[in-house]
């Protein structure tokens, strides 16, 4: 498993903004999918691409092209759908599939309660959004269930990660094909389980509070 936190002063610019309570929803909505393009320019550096060839008004030329089966990228739900826009942005042909994932806030175990994928993931990158990488038990399941259906090659695009989420991954993900991008480590999860300091519940900043 690899970690990558993106060093760059528009997404620090953008993550405080964010982590700022009084930013209002239309406002924090705005910047995730900004921010998420930013972040998604360096999780697709290594995008699979192969060599074509174009005619140009003048001559030919050598170029890449993004190959078959095209990436699939899985917002899980509820709060990853705020970073799908930023993404699909940046990859227009990219396939969109959907995994619903709570997790119970006693436990802490993370279930599955809704999935629209496709039944075999042989041969494809599949790029997974979830804002918050807190204990890390909701994307160790999601990756987990995305190995079991074939995939090879995952890369999840977070906006925080607690130091302790992240090495739980790293323990139970050890020698496989993952790569975590984020904007930033921060310090520590408190009683709740949530980061700190964080910018609270991302999913009620992003569409407000559910009951
Ligand atoms: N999920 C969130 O939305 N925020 C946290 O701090 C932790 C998990």
């Amino acid at each position: 498993m690899r970690v990558l936190v993106v060093d760059h002063p528009l997404v620090a610019h953008k993550l405080t903004v964010l982590r700022d309570k009084d930013t209002s929803s239309p406002v924090f909505r705005l910047l995730t999918e900004e921010l998420v393009t930013l972040l998604a320019y360096e999780a697709t550096r290594n995008v699979r691409v192969e060599s074509v060839r174009v005619n140009t008004p003048v001559t030919e030329a050598d170029g890449i092209g993004l190959v078959k089966p095209t990436p699939l990228v899985v917002p899980i739900l509820r709060a990853g759908l705020g970073m799908l826009e930023g993404m699909t942005r940046l990859v227009p042909t990219a396939e969109v599939g959907f995994l619903g994932m709570q997790r119970n806030e006693e436990t802490l175990e993370a279930i599955t309660y809704a999935e629209r994928l496709p039944d075999d993931l042989t041969g494809r990158q599949v790029f997974v959004l979830d804002p918050m990488l807190a204990t890390g038990g909701t994307l160790r399941e999601a990756i987990k269930f995305l190995f079991q259906r074939g995939a090879d090659d995952v890369t999840c695009i977070c906006l925080l990660a607690a130091p302790e989420g992240l090495k739980a991954l790293e323990e139970e993900l050890d020698g496989q094909n993952v790569t975590i991008v984020l904007a930033s480590i921060d310090e520590k999860l408190n009683e709740n389980a949530y980061i700190v300091p964080g910018l609270g519940d991302a999913g009620d900043r992003l569409y407000g509070v559910v009951h």
